[in-house]
């Protein structure tokens, strides 16, 4: 390979985000507010894809709240973040793995079971970088 065009590809992967996720941890999620295990949530999540965990959200009354965040090639084809509310037991954790793992937003179809969890995000929404 030329060494420009390898460059290039270089460049152009560096440029790549995957799939990635927000997990809300701050005045309820994440509290004892909320009946969940909240560590192993976020560790498990953590095994999948990268996870930030962020201040609230602004929806606290479906805490838990998890944003799945397409990745680059999710966001080329259209996918916004998607909002999941009341993510607080390790069947909903699993159900978000299993579609980050295979792609997310964009990329892979949304599991069914997870359209039980979808929220609007609020009208001024805060930024689930
Ligand atoms: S603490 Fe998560 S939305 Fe408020």
């Amino acid at each position: 390979m030329p060494e420009r065009l390898a460059e290039e590809t270089v460049a152009s992967a560096d440029r790549t985000v995957p799939c990635r996720v927000v997990v809300c941890r701050d005045c309820c999620c994440g509290t004892v507010k909320v009946d969940a295990d909240h560590a192993a949530q976020t560790a498990r999540l953590r095994e999948i894809a990268p996870v930030r965990i962020s201040e609230c959200l602004d929806v606290c009354e479906q805490a838990n709240v998890v944003v799945v965040q397409p990745s680059t090639a999710g966001r080329a084809a259209g996918a916004r973040p998607v909002w999941l509310g009341l993510v607080n037991d390790r069947d909903a954790t699993e159900d978000i793995a299993d579609w980050v793992r295979a792609g997310g937003p964009g990329v892979a179809p949304r599991p069914d079971i997870l359209d039980l969890y979808l929220i609007e995000p609020p009208r001024r929404t805060p930024t689930p970088s």
